[in-house]
C-alpha cells in the first residue's frame, strides 16, 4: 500500500467525525477527506430512492474531485441502503457501517439489547436481516430515535443540550421485564457516540453502549493493507456540501481534531 493513502470518509453530517477518529489513529499517515453532506441532514427522514440517488451523486462528485483509493461510508442510515448500488456504480473499495447487531448480542448477558438509530436505519430490512442473523436468541428492542442526531451536531458545535432532551431520545431502550434488563445498546448511527458521556451520566442503568467505530477503521486497514509508518503524517481536510460558513466554535473543534475545513464544495440538495 502506499505510505500515505487517500481515504474518502462520508457522512450526512458531524457524526463519521467518530469513525474518523478511529481511522486516524489506525492509520495515522493516511490523508483523509471528509465529506459532510450537511446540504441534505439529517438523512434519517429521507425516503430511500432520495436518499439513494443523493448518496451517488455526492460520492460520484467526490471521487471525481479528490480521487481517493477508498470510501467509508460513515453513516448507517446511507449503508444500510447504498452499499450495492455504490459497488456497483464506481470500481475502487467502499467500507460501509451497519447496526453492531452482532457486537451487542455478543456482550448482552441477559440477552435484552437495543439498536438505538435513526427512523430510516431501525425500519430498514437490513436492520431486521442483521437482527434475524445474530440476535435470534436476543429480546431485540428497535428505536428510532428523531432527534439524537441533531442533539448529537449541537453538542460538538458547543451549543447547550439539555438532559432531558437527550433522555427523551434514549430512555425508550431502556427496557425491563421480570427483572431482567436490557444490558447492552449498539449505537446504530455515528452521530450518537458523540454524546457518549452525556448517556452515561444520565442513563438509568449501566449499560456496555456498541460503538462500531474501531471495528470499522480494522476493516480499512485491512482493505487498504499495512502502511509505512515512518512516512509524512497525514492530514484531513472537511468539505461541507451547504457551502454555509461553519460556527467558529466548529471549526476550532476541527482544528483541535486535525481538520482544516476546505471552501467551494457546494452540492446543493433539491429532492425530486
Ligand atoms: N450519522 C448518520 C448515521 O450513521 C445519520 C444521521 C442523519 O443524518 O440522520 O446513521
Amino acid at each position: 500500500m502506499a505510505d500515505n493513502p487517500k481515504i474518502l470518509v462520508f457522512d450526512s453530517g458531524l457524526g463519521g467525525l467518530t469513525v474518523h477518529a478511529e481511522i486516524v489513529k489506525a492509520l495515522p499517515h493516511a490523508s483523509i477527506i471528509y465529506v459532510a453532506d450537511d446540504a441534505a441532514f439529517p438523512y434519517g427522514r429521507l425516503e430511500t430512492d432520495v436518499l439513494t440517488t443523493r448518496v451517488v451523486v455526492v460520492i460520484g462528485a467526490m471521487i471525481k474531485r479528490h480521487a481517493p483509493d477508498i470510501v467509508v461510508i460513515a453513516c448507517n442510515t446511507a449503508s444500510t441502503i447504498c452499499m450495492p448500488v455504490l459497488r456497483a456504480a464506481f470500481t475502487l473499495p467502499f467500507v460501509g457501517t451497519v447496526p453492531a447487531v452482532k457486537p451487542a448480542a455478543l456482550l448482552s448477558k441477559t440477552r435484552t439489547i437495543s439498536i438505538l438509530g435513526t427512523p430510516g436505519t431501525v425500519n430498514r430490512e437490513y436492520t431486521h436481516d442483521l437482527i434475524i442473523e445474530h440476535a435470534a436468541d436476543c429480546r431485540v428492542n428497535l428505536v428510532g430515535a428523531p432527534h439524537l442526531a441533531r442533539l448529537a451536531e449541537a453538542h460538538l458545535r458547543g451549543e447547550a443540550v439539555r438532559d432531558a432532551d437527550v433522555l427523551a431520545e434514549i430512555l425508550p431502550c431502556f427496557k425491563e421485564k421480570d427483572g431482567i434488563k436490557t444490558d447492552a445498546i449498539a449505537l446504530a448511527c455515528t452521530h450518537y457516540p458523540l454524546l457518549l458521556d452525556v448517556y452515561r451520566r444520565i442513563a438509568p442503568w449501566e449499560v456496555e453502549w456498541v460503538d462500531p467505530a474501531p471495528a470499522i477503521a480494522k476493516r480499512v486497514v485491512s482493505l487498504l493493507g499495512e502502511h509505512n509508518a515512518a512516512g509524512p503524517l497525514g492530514r484531513t481536510e472537511a468539505v461541507f456540501t451547504s457551502g454555509k460558513t461553519l460556527p467558529l466554535s466548529l471549526v476550532e473543534t476541527l482544528q483541535q481534531r486535525g481538520i482544516a475545513v476546505a471552501q467551494g464544495a457546494e452540492l446543493p440538495f433539491v429532492p425530486q
